[in-house]
């Protein structure tokens, strides 16, 4: 069994942090997306992974994750020139993947479950395709199943105007080779990708057994703002655990479940958990409040922050109006001088939100 991680795309949806990086590298709790999936592949046991990589940011994605040796795996990228749509991404892979079996990842996906349980299913029933479902309370904003009682497929739709069930398809597949042969028989679509939903529903035109598996935790699609700051609460919520390595004056106060990294600095501050600090950044004056999560090297004095997402290098000075539901880019510098501001003054790079209420 072998697994291919998608991990190139355009990334539209969440600039304009995808103009200068790779969307999966984004940090949830101080981890980029892309490794939750790594890791959750390799605790299912499957080592053999391909990472599909884009022209634009395949740099940087190969550089910060490796060759797989720190999560006991075996990495092999694979460039994808342009980004033509997940079945295309399975078939520039059909080199790497051969004859096998294999778990398809979408990069900037997280979920909860674990996916021996799922790959038990597609094991023991010998299937061509297993798709993981999730119920939702907005399914025509996604792709659509249709599931008999046993489980089978029916149809896949999608974006449906109106939906046949509230089961929506999560970023995770499995396949056999047959795969391989409906990807070569679809067309692509109006948007001009090819599309896998297509090449599942040629699997289910030709009779192939394609069934479904219905997630029992949580899913999210982290390639929007507000769904990174959800992943970011719910990692946060679930997995983090006290540890505190950097300097912390008498002044400040910790209270609840608190990470703060090597070399960073806290003077006079309140921090109230979950909140994680990453190596080498200096607070002072602040207050970071729950679920946020501060990378390495960043500067936080006089500022008043919660439920954000602060990247490395990023600066805030003097913000004593509480920052919220906010995503810093890396080396963002946001400053308000001692006194009360006659003006402000910007330079915020294309496609930026900016929101004074
Ligand atoms: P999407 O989020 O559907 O597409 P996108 O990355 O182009 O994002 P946006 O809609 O914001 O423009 O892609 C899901 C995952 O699959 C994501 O990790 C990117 C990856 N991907 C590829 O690797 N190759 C592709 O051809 C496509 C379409 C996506």
């Amino acid at each position: 069994m072998k697994a291919i991680i998608l991990s190139g795309g355009k990334g539209t949806r969440l600039r304009p942090l995808t103009y200068t990086g790779a969307k999966q590298l984004v940090p949830v709790a101080n981890k980029p997306i892309l490794w939750y999936g790594i890791e959750a592949i390799v605790e299912a046991g499957i080592t053999d992974i391909g990472i599909i990589i884009s022209p634009e940011t395949g740099g940087e994605v190969k550089a910060k994750t490796g060759d797989g040796e720190r999560f006991g795996a075996k990495i092999t990228y694979i460039l994808q020139d342009q980004p033509a749509g997940l079945a295309h991404a399975v078939k520039i892979a059909q080199p790497f993947l051969g004859d096998s079996p294999f778990v398809m990842y979408l990069g900037d996906n997280l979920v909860q479950s674990e996916l021996s349980l799922f790959l038990e299913k597609f094991n023991t029933k010998s299937l061509d395709a297993l798709t993981l479902l999730c119920p939702v309370s907005n399914p025509s904003a996604f792709g659509v199943a249709k599931v008999d009682e046993e489980g089978r497929v029916l149809q896949l739709i999608e974006k449906p105007k109106d939906p046949p069930s509230n089961l929506a398809l999560v970023g995770i597949y499995m396949f056999s080779p047959t795969i391989h042969h409906a990807i070569a028989n679809i067309q692509p679509s109006p948007r001009g990708e090819l599309e896998i939903t297509d090449a599942i529903q040629y699997l289910i035109d030709d009779s192939s057994k394609v069934e479904a598996y219905q997630l029992k935790g949580w899913w999210l699609d982290t390639g929007k703002k507000d769904d990174l700051l959800e992943a970011n609460r719910i990692i946060l919520d679930t997995c983090l655990n006290s540890n505190i390595q950097g300097d912390v004056d008498e002044q400040s106060q910790v209270i609840g479940r608190v990470q703060i990294g090597k070399g960073s600095t806290v003077k006079n501050c309140t921090i109230r958990g979950p909140v994680t600090i990453g190596n080498d950044c200096h607070l002072e004056n602040s207050f970071v409040g729950p679920y946020s999560s501060i990378a390495d090297n960043v500067t936080l004095i006089e500022a008043d922050l919660e439920h954000s997402v602060i990247l490395q290098g990023a600066k805030v000075e003097g913000i004593h109006q509480r920052i919220v539901d906010s995503v810093l880019g890396q080396r963002a510098h946001l400053k308000v001088a001692p006194r009360r501001p006659k003006a402000l003054r910007f330079m915020i790079g294309d496609d930026s939100q900016i929101e004074l209420s």
